[in-house]
Parts: structure tokens; sequence; C-alpha cells
């Protein structure tokens, strides 16, 4: 996937200045692309809390490079261990439904502890770095073994375009580059399928309108914005031949934590026999929890998302309060959508059913630890 016509990636380290690491600031887009740097692990923590970068696995990627971070201020003091401890109880905080955040802390934080002072930067470099380099990996073996469920579709409407459906971005944006559930859609694109995509807005934040809408135009694929009511009238007049969304927290159940609103689109691809599919990273199935709707802690953000909208006025980029001052808002920014709804989970290691048996088939070593 390429953005502003090159090879990207959602989060990079300076060149030349090793010890910044650099990020698109994802509030600002489709507007403008405005690259920041962070510069210590409380501007990663900012980062992530205040959605300059979000999406599951950047959210873990982005903690990484923040531990980096924190190992480096701490060196000069001589306390980094300290500060690399610090740094991970608080970027814990953060964001609470999106379990890549723990597991990239725990993976960086098990590394730092089997390491010396002296070579703790170089190790939570090395760690950061690899686990950005695997999560391209990662997003390519879900466009792999989601590229046949597209090729189907394409073979069975003998040429009229396949008609997919995606919440939120779950795309190049939400991980290093490819996505998760934009992995196939790029992979049949890029096979010269013939492949349309309906972005829901996903109100409050936007995430379709402003961010899954830029990266398909940045790569050609067409697409059409619609709002989070309109899926389900689609379904109902065969408009759509497959919905494809990502996932925040996967329990082992294959209950699905995604972006709100996620849960009503699959009610409406069940009601319409549409298939419905979540592509995920292994990194976001949480072991130890089989019921999503009890156990996945559900974000609550600031009423202020469903209140304002971001945009382009006149003036440049703002904001536009739309509802009456005082109104109360409550602002939940995700929701569990059951396994029963799910028609199956595209993952790196392949397809399965969205089930304790089907996951433990594709990760036989994961499934026994819990
Ligand atoms: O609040 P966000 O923008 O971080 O929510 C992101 C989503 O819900 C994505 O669909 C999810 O992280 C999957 S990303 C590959």
């Amino acid at each position: 996937m390429r953005a502003k016509g090159e090879a990207f990636r959602t989060i990079w380290q300076k060149p030349g200045d090793p010890l910044v690491v650099q990020i698109i600031d994802q509030r600002m887009l489709p507007h403008e692309y405005v690259v920041r740097d962070l510069r210590s692990w409380q501007d990663g923590a900012h980062a992530i809390s205040e959605m300059l970068v979000r999406g599951a696995p950047l959210i873990g990627a982005t903690a990484a490079w923040s531990l980096y971070l924190a190992a480096a201020a701490g060196r000069c003091a001589g306390n980094a261990q300290r500060e690399v401890q610090l740094a991970a109880d608080s970027l814990r905080k953060t964001r609470p439904t999106a379990v890549n955040l723990r597991w990239a802390i725990d993976r960086v934080l098990a590394v730092a502890r089997a390491s010396d002072e002296q070579h703790l930067v170089a190790t939570l470099e090395r760690e950061a770095s690899a686990i950005c380099d695997e999560d391209i990996e990662i997003s390519k073996g879900i466009g792999r073994h989601g590229l046949p469920l597209l090729e189907e579709i394409a073979l069975r409407k003998a040429g009229a375009p396949v008609q997919v459906l995606t919440h939120c971005n779950a795309g190049s944006l939400a991980t290093i580059n490819w996505g998760t559930a934009t992995a196939p859609i790029y992979f049949a694109h890029q096979k010269g399928i013939d492949i349309h995509v309906w972005v829901d807005e996903t109100r409050p934040r936007n995430q379709g309108s402003q961010l899954t809408a830029w990266e398909l135009a940045e790569n050609g694929v067409p697409h059409t914005v619609i709002v989070d009511n309109t899926g389900g009238h689609l379904m109902q007049h065969g408009m759509v031949d497959i919905c494809i969304t990502g996932t925040d927290r996967t329990t082992r159940s294959g209950d699905v934590a995604n972006k709100i609103g996620t849960y009503l689109k699959a009610l409406a691809a069940h009601d319409n026999n549409v298939p419905f599919y979540v592509a995920l990273p292994s990194t976001t199935i949480d072991w130890t929890i089989s019921d999503g709707i009890r156990d996945i802690p559900i974000e609550e953000r600031d009423p202020r998302e469903v209140s304002q909208v971001f945009g382009l006025t006149r003036e440049g980029t703002g904001t536009v309060q739309t509802i009456a001052s005082g109104t109360p808002v409550l602002n939940y920014a995700f929701d569990v959508t059951p396994a029963r709804l799910i028609t199956g989970l595209i993952t790196e290691c392949g397809i399965c059913e969205a089930s304790e048996s089907g996951l433990a088939r594709l990760f036989p070593e994961r499934a026994v630890r819990k």
C-alpha cells in the first residue's frame, strides 16, 4: 500500500536521528498529511490516548517504540530499566480495549528484563523494529488468506464488481502497512479483480470517511462512503457481497470487539445471508478470556467526540459543534460482535470458524497456554 505515491509505514525512526520516532498525525487526515515527532515515551503515550495513532496493531507498535524512547531517556540517568517499567505502567492505561497494547508491552518488557542496562536501548530498538516488520508480514498473510474469498465472489459474479462493506479503519493506517480488513482488498485489487468498497463513515471519529476512504483513494481502489445506517439497506437490496472488518480484541472463543457499530453490521449481515468476516492478526487474540460481552473492557471516550465534528471549513481545518451545549452524551468506542454472527476469522495462518476449536486449530500452542 502506498501513500503520497510512495511505499510507506505508519511509524518509523527519523532518518539521521534514531532517537526520534515519527508518525502520521491521523487526526488531520484526509485534509492534511502531518508528520509528528515522538521524542519521549510521554509523547508516545499522548499519541495513543489522543488518537494521533490508532488501530490495534499500530497502538501496540507505538507502545513498543515508546518503551525504546524510555530506555534512551533513562540511560543518561543510569536508570533505564526503571524508566522502562514506569513508562510501561503508564502506557498500559492509555487505551483499554485493543489487546495489542498489552501484548506489545509484555513482549518488550520480557526482552528488557533479560537485557543488561548497557545494551537496553539497542535491544529495545531491535524489538520495536521487529514488531513492526512482523506486523507487515502478518498483514500480508491475512491478505493472502483472504484473497480467495474475493476471487470466489468475482468468479461467481462473472466480471461484475465484488462489493465489500467495511467499518472503521482496519487499513494500512491501523497497522504498519497493508491493514487487516483491507489487505485482502489490496491483494484483490492488485490482481486486477474488479472490487468496490462501501466505507462506513464510522461516527463519532469518522475513521471510515476520513482514513479508510483516504487510503483507498491513495491506492486507486474504487469506494463509496456511506453513513453508518446505510449498510442494512444495501444488504437488503443485494448490494453487498461480503463484509470484512477488523478487531481490537478477539476472545479465544471468537467473540470480537471492534469499533462501535460493528455489531449492528453483523446483525444486518446475518439477517440478509451476507458473509461477515473479521480479519485479525494473532496478536489481537486474548487467550485469557472467552466471553467478549462480559470480559472485554469497552473504552468510553470524551463526549466531545460526539457533540463535535472535525472537518474542513472555509478557514482551514477545524471543529464544529453539532448539538446543543449541555446535551447529555454517551460515547462508547467499541462493541462486541458474538462469534455466532461471524462467518469466519481471517488470520495470517489461515481462515477459521469463530470458535474456540477454530482458533485452536490455527494456533495450537497458544490455545493450550491460555
Ligand atoms: O478507536 P480506533 O480508531 O483505534 O479503533 C480501531 C478499530 O476499531 C479497528 O477496526 C481495529 O483496531 C482493527 S485495526 C487493524
